[in-house]
């Protein structure tokens, strides 16, 4: 019988803009075509926000529609963790915002930068603190704005991302609900094949780093795809070799939504069926920090992931950083 320790989900949200950005808006701004954006990707539409809406506005609906969703008030609260690299400002943390906005007058709050790993960074995290005694009950939010940062005359990068967040509430484990195992890795030898160069303390923001486009998003997709397959699949297997579980134990896998090929490569690599795989990422694109929590709570509420299944999640972002999480629900 597999235990689980590390935390347990009570309940889940997720908020996404209304807007949607179908490819053949795209095709209209860019050099590209609908057909190549699916065949390369998958992607059919991304909803994005109304430029200057800030993450918070996201994360806040995630999370009061999560609290609702596990019937834990805000004041019950005790830690907040935010996995996202769009906050509202550089500082203060965006998870503050949160804080205050819901009423949680009695948490921790901060950010963690992971990128597209940022939910599932927290949720390990998070799971860490309240196993110290010292949590009763925490919020993981992840979820950005990355179209914040997207260079929309760049048609390697603006086809790809979409805009949305997800929250989960979560307490210590009961011994047979919560993460059963999880881990986390990072390679910052690769951090120049996807980043945002502006704007920090190297590149401060000035009229120059503008004109040079340094506050938008740049990436090296083959590489980086090739990384992402090759750290998913070895991130999944360490999971399951932790947690004695074999692939047929998995119920649903749940992948970071980035690219559909690399989606089925990692599925292929495990020979696992196709139906056992969760995928958004054609209606959604690539949320980022909001992939893996939009998708669980997605999941969730169509009745994919029932009480006793045991799901497995994987990600790959900026960092890099990966992750991956089998939790016992
Ligand atoms: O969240 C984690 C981070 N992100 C990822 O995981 C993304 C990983 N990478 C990818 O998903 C893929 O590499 C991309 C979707 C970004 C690109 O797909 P690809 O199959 O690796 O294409 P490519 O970059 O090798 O480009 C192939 C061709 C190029 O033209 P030439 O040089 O062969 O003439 C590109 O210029 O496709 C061209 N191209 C496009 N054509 C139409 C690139 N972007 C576009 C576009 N529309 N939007």
């Amino acid at each position: 019988m597999i235990t689980s320790r590390g935390a347990m989900i009570l309940g889940t949200g997720h908020a996404l803009p209304e807007r949607i950005l179908t490819n053949s808006d795209l095709e209209k701004i860019v050099d590209t075509s609908d057909q190549w954006i699916v065949e390369r990707t998958g992607i059919r539409q991304r909803h994005v926000v109304t430029p200057g809406t800030p993450l918070s506005e996201l994360v806040i609906r995630a999370a009061e529609r999560a609290l609702a969703d596990a019937g834990v008030n805000a004041a019950d609260i005790d830690l907040i963790v935010l996995g996202s690299v769009t906050g509202d400002m550089k500082f203060p943390a965006t998870a503050c915002l949160v804080q205050e906005a819901i009423g949680a007058k009695h948490a921790a709050a901060f950010d963690l930068s992971a990128a597209c790993s940022g939910f599932l960074y927290s949720y390990q995290v998070a799971s860490a603190l309240l196993a110290t005694g010292n949590f009763k009950h925490a919020l993981v939010l992840g979820g950005d704005v990355l179209t914040s940062m997207v260079d929309w005359s760049d048609r390697d990068t603006c086809v790809l991302f979409g805009d949305g967040a997800g929250a989960a509430v979560l307490a210590p484990s009961d011994g047979k609900r919560g993460l059963i195992y999880g881990c986390m890795h990072s390679n910052g030898a690769h951090a120049k094949l996807l980043y945002n160069p502006g704007g920090g303390s190297l590149h401060p923001p000035t009229h120059e780093s503008i004109d040079a486009k340094q506050h938008a998003i740049r990436m090296e997709g083959r590489e980086v795809f090739r990384h992402a397959v090759t750290s998913m699949a070895e991130a999944l297997q360490e999971v399951l070799q932790k947690s004695s579980l074999t692939l047929n134990e998995i119920d649903l896998l749940i992948p970071h939504q980035a690219n559909l090929r690399i989606i089925e490569a990692l599925g292929k690599r495990f020979a696992i069926s196709s139906d056992k795989v969760f995928i958004n990422v054609d209606r959604l694109g690539n949320t980022s920090a909001g992939s893996i929590p939009i998708a669980l709570d997605e999941a969730l509420k169509s009745g994919r992931i029932v009480p006793g299944s045991t799901v497995a999640m994987v990600t790959f972002g900026a960092g890099f950083t990966w992750a991956a999480a089998a939790i016992r629900f």
